[in-house]
């Protein structure tokens, strides 16, 4: 049985969709930390990430007209097509998935109307926009009458992404999204797309921090990145910095970043399996100074969290997801996340003047269709 506050959630979107309720089905994709490996997964590197205990909850049904109609009760907004204009993100993702979507099945997706709520943080680098447009995929397929193989719903999802933010995006916060397992990080490939569970020893707690800076600039910055690491990757002659050797990249700090980051992420994976959580810190800490000095996607405000969290005994931190703002995850042991939690709040205000939020995150498994109870 889910607890309340779950049910309330059932509840409101029943609640928007209206009578008869027992008609209406849910589809439920949770957000993503990332563990350590960032600006990797689009040179077909590696990454660690966990579907986190923060989704994006969709309830819906089909409609015999042929319409489209999908509320947001967090955003108190409204998408009905044919006539919305495309104005907010969120509407352009809408779209995107009925363009994606009726391309795959060959005619349009049949009209349906739904809800949409989600616990996970806008603008924090939690993937928010992932498990959206992954959510509303499994809706609309479902009332299409198909399903998606796993790879290819965090394929369509990071199409949608693409289309409706116009950032070259990759493929860890979709793939995160739809793989998630229980108690487990997810060591993805993302050449092979294989993803490989790593068991979270029950002694390690993962704590994220939001910096209260919503992500800036994080869309045309990610995309220059991203250029600047093709451009290097053809200079080396390879097809991806995957291939890269640190030799090669050692005078490049981009290529750098990404190549020492491929190692570190595997590292990193050895060093949870045996159960080494100060090594796993430290790598964490080689991550983040790797992104503030090679890729220069840090802030002042990540880089102070990541200092106080350690000073608060985690073994280690770092910036999490694209950067330029958003939140720091920590590893910790399960015992004092919320003494250290608690401990970096107030130095951080006083620091910088802006409002964190600290919370743990567990585990959890990927996206789906899900009963209410
Ligand atoms: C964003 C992108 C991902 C990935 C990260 C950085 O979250 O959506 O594909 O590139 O940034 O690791």
């Amino acid at each position: 049985m889910a607890p309340g506050h779950e049910l309330a959630r059932f509840d409101a979107l029943r609640a928007a969709l209206g009578e008869p309720v027992d008609t209406i089905a849910f589809a439920r994709a949770p957000g993503r930390v990332n563990l350590i490996g960032d600006h990797t997964d689009y040179q077909d590197g590696f990454c660690l990430p966990i579907a986190i205990d923060r989704d994006v909850l969709v309830g819906f049904r089909p409609r015999a007209d042929g319409r489209v109609h999908v509320t947001s009760l967090d955003l108190d907004a409204r998408v009905e097509l044919p006539e919305t204009r495309e104005i907010e993100p969120w509407a352009r993702a809408v779209t995107a998935t009925l363009a994606v979507v009726s391309r795959h099945i060959d005619r349009p997706v049949p009209g349906f109307d739904a809800a949409v709520t989600s616990t996970v943080p806008i603008g924090s680098g939690l993937s928010s926009s992932a498990a959206f447009d992954v959510a509303l995929t499994i809706a609309a397929t479902t009332v299409a009458g198909i399903e998606f193989e796993p790879t290819e719903l965090a394929r369509a999802a990071q199409e949608i992404e693409q289309r409706a933010s116009g950032v070259p995006c990759g493929l860890m916060d979709q793939l995160a999204s739809v793989g998630g397992q229980r108690d487990h990080a997810l060591l993805l490939d993302c050449r092979s797309l294989a993803i490989t569970p790593v068991a979270i020893p029950a002694e390690l707690g993962v704590l994220v921090v939001h910096s209260g800076v919503e992500r800036a600039l994080a869309g045309s910055a990610y995309a220059e990145r991203r250029a600047a690491c093709e451009a290097a990757a053809a200079r080396f002659g390879v097809a991806t910095l995957r291939d890269a050797t640190i030799e090669q990249a050692v005078d490049d700090p981009l290529a750098r970043h990404v190549v020492s980051e491929n190692a570190r992420v595997l590292a990193f994976v050895d060093a949870l399996r045996s159960g080494d959580a100060p090594r796993a810190g430290a790598l964490m800490l080689a991550s983040h100074a790797s992104l503030r000095d090679d890729f220069a996607v840090s802030t002042p405000e990540l880089d102070l969290l990541v200092d106080l969290t350690v000073a608060a005994g985690a073994f280690g931190a770092r910036l999490t997801g694209a950067g330029f703002g958003g939140c720091i995850v920590a590893l910790v042991p399960s015992s004092e996340l919320a003494r250290i939690a608690a401990a970096v709040v107030d130095p951080y205000r006083a620091g910088t003047g802006r409002e964190p939020a600290a919370f743990a995150v567990r585990a959890v498994d990927g996206a789906g269709l899900v009963a209410p109870s």
